[in-house]
């Protein structure tokens, strides 16, 4: 058997050489890891639930016409997707306070924002993804301001996109991360949605009674982890068949 090239290897994922030029094999890992990785734990059947909920977001929003770098799935834990030159950003959007915002600002933990506020983390964990200005990124370089318009403007429709997919099963968007990367298409140039969309870089609250359905029950000791991401999936109807079965019997109903 072939062995295959492995391009990078990730905290939650592992990224392989695609089968054709300009594709790459996306793995999802069980790992889970939080505070720049200083809390670590393996949790059965999250990758297959990510890879699921990520393929779900990301056709949805090709279906609406953002651009997305997700081509397929392959098996249980991984998909195809277009091989991207990435953005050094996270770019985060928040329509309630939460995490390091309400930290930062003394603003209480799920307080409704004016209105969505994106923020822009500079990718790099041996700093613990910095938060930069919109300075930051044009004096250093990291991207254009014609690429910041592109990154706003797909930030706030993934924004819409997701707030309603997610209303629509009593899940509140509270904040999400996004990154981006540029592919080249003969003489053009222009940004996608890349990496991953899933609770692990997502804030959801259940709408009716306030329980986190994301990374946070992880980062916070709330419980079970994975009946928090099979309780999203079950909502949306992504709940895979053959594997990560519920194993509580409170979640059935
Ligand atoms: P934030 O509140 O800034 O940080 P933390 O999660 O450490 O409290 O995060 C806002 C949202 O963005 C939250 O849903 C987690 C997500 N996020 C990531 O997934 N990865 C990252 O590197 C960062 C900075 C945020």
């Amino acid at each position: 058997m072939a062995r295959r090239k492995k391009i990078y290897e990730g905290k939650a994922k592992i990224l392989y050489e695609g089968p054709e030029p300009g594709t790459i094999v996306q793995y999802f890992k069980d790992d889970a890891t939080a505070f720049n990785a200083e809390k670590k734990a393996v949790i059965e059947g999250k990758g297959v639930l990510n890879n699921r909920l990520s393929e779900f977001f990301m056709t949805g929003l090709g279906q609406i016409g953002v651009p997305n770098h997700f081509i397929k799935r392959l098996n249980m834990r991984e998909q195809l997707v277009r091989s991207v030159e990435i953005i050094p950003l996270e770019i985060i959007v928040r329509n309630y306070a939460a995490g390091t915002m309400s930290k930062r600002l003394g603003i209480e933990e799920g307080t409704q924002l004016p209105r969505p506020i994106v923020e822009y983390c500079y990718k790099d964990d041996s700093l613990g993804d910095p938060l930069v200005t919109e300075e930051h990124i044009a004096a250093f370089g990291w991207a254009s301001q014609q690429d910041m318009d592109d990154i706003l403007s797909l930030a706030l429709r993934v924004n819409d996109f997701l707030s309603g997919v997610m209303m629509a099963v009593g899940i509140r968007l509270v904040d999400f991360k996004i990154e981006v990367g540029r592919v080249f298409d003969g003489d053009f140039q222009r940004l996608i949605v890349a990496d991953e969309i899933s609770p692990d870089s997502c804030r959801l609250w259940d709408i009716e009674t306030g329980q986190k359905l994301d990374k946070d029950v992880f980062r916070r000791d709330l419980g079970d982890l994975k009946d928090a991401y099979t309780e999203v999936a079950k909502r949306l109807g992504v709940m895979p068949k053959t594997a990560a079965p519920i194993t509580k019997p409170t979640l059935i109903n």
